[in-house]
């Protein structure tokens, strides 16, 4: 699959270092492609792996995954414009204020920008665990909701492909509960003094 991924920093790096490692082609956007920065990124992510503008990555990409700061996100994803047969996923945290046009959760908002098929994923853990989300010989949880019922099944599947057990959630009216979620784990990991070897598991009986 191709997937663009919108922002090359540290979630977009593992995101695509990970699926890159899985079989997949991905393009990181970057205001500046060139730099060398991104440059040694592509080169430590694999042979198959670009660089581009925001226009260039979405023109590349079958799926998008945003991993960009979310007060640059609105702008960014409204210059977009519409992407209806997109699925993306969104796996962004708004700590800060809601933009007045806000609908809801930071996924909702996504959505409502682009209409996009948007699952909220990734988001619950530190981007690290990317590589390797199996903890003590446990596959952490990775918490997934959306409204498309194939575009869950495909996010589902990348995040498989990490090694990660997926728990799907439910609608994307869920996705507040992500972002709470990821809240109480930038909490325990930095406030509370767990430190970042952390992750989240559904317990079943
Ligand atoms: N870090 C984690 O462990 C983690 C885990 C889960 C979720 N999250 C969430 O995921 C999101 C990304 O986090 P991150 O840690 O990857 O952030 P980051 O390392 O700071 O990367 C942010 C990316 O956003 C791009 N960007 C910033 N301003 C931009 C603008 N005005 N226009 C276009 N691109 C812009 C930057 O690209 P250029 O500068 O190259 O253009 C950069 O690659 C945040 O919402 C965060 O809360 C983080």
């Amino acid at each position: 699959m191709k997937i663009g991924i919108l922002g090359g920093g540290t979630v977009g790096g593992y995101m695509g270092k990970g699926w890159t490692r899985a079989g997949h082609e991905v393009m990181y956007s970057s205001r500046e492609p060139n730099s060398a920065k991104m440059q040694a990124l592509a080169q430590e992510t694999g042979a198959t792996a670009q660089v581009g503008s925001v226009a260039d990555t979405l023109a590349f990409s079958d799926m998008i995954a945003v991993a960009m700061a979310w007060d640059a996100l609105p702008a960014v994803l409204k210059q977009a414009g519409k992407m209806p047969h997109k699925i993306l996923i969104d796996a962004t945290n708004r700590f800060g204020t809601p933009p007045p046009d806000s609908v809801g959760s930071a996924a909702q908002d996504i959505a409502h920008f682009t209409g996009a098929k948007v699952v909220k994923a990734f988001n619950t853990i530190g981007a690290e665990h990317y590589l390797n989300p199996v903890f003590a010989e446990q596959a952490a949880s990775m918490f997934i909701c959306g409204d498309d019922a194939d575009a869950k099944t495909i996010v589902g599947q990348l995040a498989q492909e990490l090694g990660f057990e997926v728990v799907d959630v439910g609608g994307l009216n869920q996705a507040v509960l992500l972002e709470n979620l990821a809240r109480l784990w930038v909490t325990l990991a930095m406030g509370a003094g767990y430190g970042r070897e952390i992750a989240f598991k559904l317990l079943r009986r």
